[in-house]
């Protein structure tokens, strides 16, 4: 069949709307109707080469579709199933999968490596020339190949733009604070930026009854979301130093939990130094590779900071993604507020003009 794509060519360059070839699924594989795509950070990345990916590929990992036909040995899924994709697909099976932490299973990197499909071919082509898959989701399209292990089925019942989001930037976010950092009621919370991801982690520090919430933000209009998201106090690291802010909401101490949603040396290193002793820094944000930040052990050993790293909130993914979207579904976790956006698939490389330009919490792109 032919769909429309977007497609990176060469980093720093926007993407190409093409028409391309897709091949009907193999063994193990999914055709998925793609109805909405999140426009995340971490594909901006990848145009901007902090990550590398295989070229031409197809970026978009945070969405939501409806099956259109399953290959051969696929038994989980059926044509009109509602899906979210899993952007680490993940076995099932393996030691990290039966420990409750598939974000960590093995099983996808052959296809994150090479952006290929497991059998070393792709299913996007033009002209006979071979387009790449990208975390092995590659939803910037109408149409996507994934293999079944990176699929949850979604209730019948929840808007598939609002679902799209809970398959990166809420999960990520929200798992952020109730997985890996598991903070609990009336502790304190830093959260140094407040984009697509952030704006989760203020959430989910709201859902456990986290606070003081103290949201970090350059562009006042994210603060503004981090407030109706539940936070508590906001601070403009370009209009107050951030620390002393942090210190004396913390009477001195600084935030039992920061968590870094940006991806940047400067900040991780600024959410270490706001962390109170005993506490605990979250890195969320993905720095550019390569990159590295100094530290001194003997402050670690005297301060008793734990650093923590998180992928995918460190969620189990098919035990907590149903809970995240049942919480929407009560009205406890937020999901229309965060789409500032809509556009259409020609209309791409303006989501992330936004969200560089910093107007937009997600934009999603709807199919
Ligand atoms: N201090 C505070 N906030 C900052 C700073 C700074 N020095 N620099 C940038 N920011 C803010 C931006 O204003 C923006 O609101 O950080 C936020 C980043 O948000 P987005 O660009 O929307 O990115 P998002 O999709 O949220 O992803 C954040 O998490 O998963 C990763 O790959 C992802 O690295 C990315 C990070
Ligand atoms: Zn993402």
């Amino acid at each position: 069949m032919r769909a429309r794509a977007a497609v990176l060519t060469e980093v720093k360059k926007p993407l190409e709307i093409w028409e391309v070839d897709i091949d009907p699924p193999r063994e193990g594989e999914v055709l998925v109707r793609v109805v909405a795509a999140g426009v995340c950070h971490s594909d901006l990345h990848y145009i901007q080469g902090d990550l590398e990916a295989v070229l031409p590929a197809v970026p978009g990992h945070e969405g939501a579709g409806v099956v259109e036909a399953v290959g051969s040995g696929v038994t989980r899924f059926q044509p009109g199933d509602p899906v979210l994709f899993v952007f680490r697909a993940f076995c099932g099976q393996c030691f990290y999968c039966l420990n409750g932490r598939p974000a960590l299973c093995d099983f996808s990197n052959p296809i994150r490596r090479t952006g290929r499909m497991f059998d070393g071919t792709t299913r996007f082509h033009r002209d006979g020339q071979d387009v790449h898959h990208i975390l092995g989701v590659s939803c910037f399209a109408e149409y996507t190949v994934v293999p079944e292990q990176g699929l949850l089925k979604l209730p019948a019942d929840v808007p598939l733009d609002r679902a799209a989001l809970v398959g990166c930037g809420v999960t990520t976010g929200v798992g952020a604070v109730l997985f890996a950092a598991g903070v609990r009621p009336g502790e304190s919370v830093l959260v140094i930026g407040c984009g697509g991801v952030g704006l989760n982690v203020v959430q989910g520090a709201a859902l456990v009854g986290a606070g003081p919430i103290i949201a970090a933000d350059i562009v006042p209009q994210k603060l503004e979301w981090a407030r109706q998201l539940g936070a508590t106090h906001t601070v403009n690291p370009k209009e107050q130093d951030l620390l002393e802010a942090v210190r004396s909401l913390t009477e001195g101490r600084g935030a039992d939990y920061a968590f870094e949603v940006i991806g940047r040396a400067e900040t991780i290193q600024q959410a270490y130094a706001a962390t109170r002793k005993g506490g605990t820094m979250v890195v969320v944000g993905l720095t550019p590779m390569g990159t590295a930040i100094p530290l001194d052990p003997l402050d670690l050993l005297r301060s008793e900071k734990t650093i923590k790293g998180t992928v995918y909130g460190s969620a189990n993914l098919p035990r907590d993604i149903p809970r995240l979207i049942e919480l929407y579904r009560l009205g406890q976790l937020k999901l229309d507020e965060l789409i500032s956006r809509r556009l259409r698939l020609e209309e791409i490389n303006q989501g992330f003009e936004a969200m560089l330009a910093g107007s937009v919490a997600r934009s999603i792109i709807v199919l």
